[in-house]
């Protein structure tokens, strides 16, 4: 018996400037779509923002309904419209910000679990790492290299292979 530890290395960026102007559009728009979310519920604002290889950028932010388990979350939101527009394009890189209806967030939020497996798939898929910025609505950005940084012991489709 051993014990085994997983690690996650992140990047933390104290601000914005000290990132490429892409990447600095990205995460900019992504606190944009904060103010675009349907979240009356909650008041919980997450706007997302996905940089394809083809240059488009597909944007996203939560949408609520009174039947709660309805709704969907940002980086869903982005994400499946990307694969639906273009479904053989690579996502780059996500940016993922939140903000609050009674105050402004100033450190970076987190995407839920279901949210992680969504954007592990899209990697997988496309074989190559799709980078993720979060954000909240000022303050340090965390960079995470790969979505499967985010979700160590996944199952993936390499799982039901050769069933
Ligand atoms: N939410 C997101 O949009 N992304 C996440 O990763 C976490 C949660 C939304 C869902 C819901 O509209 C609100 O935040 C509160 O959970």
């Amino acid at each position: 018996m051993k014990k085994v530890e997983i690690s996650l290395y992140l990047t933390e960026v104290e601000d914005v400037s000290q990132l490429p102007a892409e990447e600095q559009e990205l995460i900019r728009l992504a606190r944009h779509m904060t103010t675009q979310a349907y979240a009356p519920y909650s008041g919980f604002y997450v706007g997302a923002a996905i940089l394809l290889e083809n240059g488009e950028i597909i944007k996203g932010s939560n949408q609520e309904n009174a039947a709660y388990p309805s709704g969907l979350c940002a980086e869903r939101v982005a994400a499946f419209a990307a694969s639906a527009s273009y479904p053989d394009i690579k996502m780059k890189a996500i940016a993922i910000s939140g903000n609050a209806k009674s105050h402004n967030i100033d450190h970076p939020v987190t995407p839920c679990g279901a949210c992680r497996q969504v954007l592990l798939e899209y990697e997988v898929k496309q074989d190559s790492p799709m980078k993720i910025f979060l954000s909240g609505h000022s303050g340090k950005i965390f960079l995470i290299e790969k979505a499967q940084d985010l979700l160590p012991l996944s199952f993936t489709s390499k799982d039901l292979e050769n069933l």
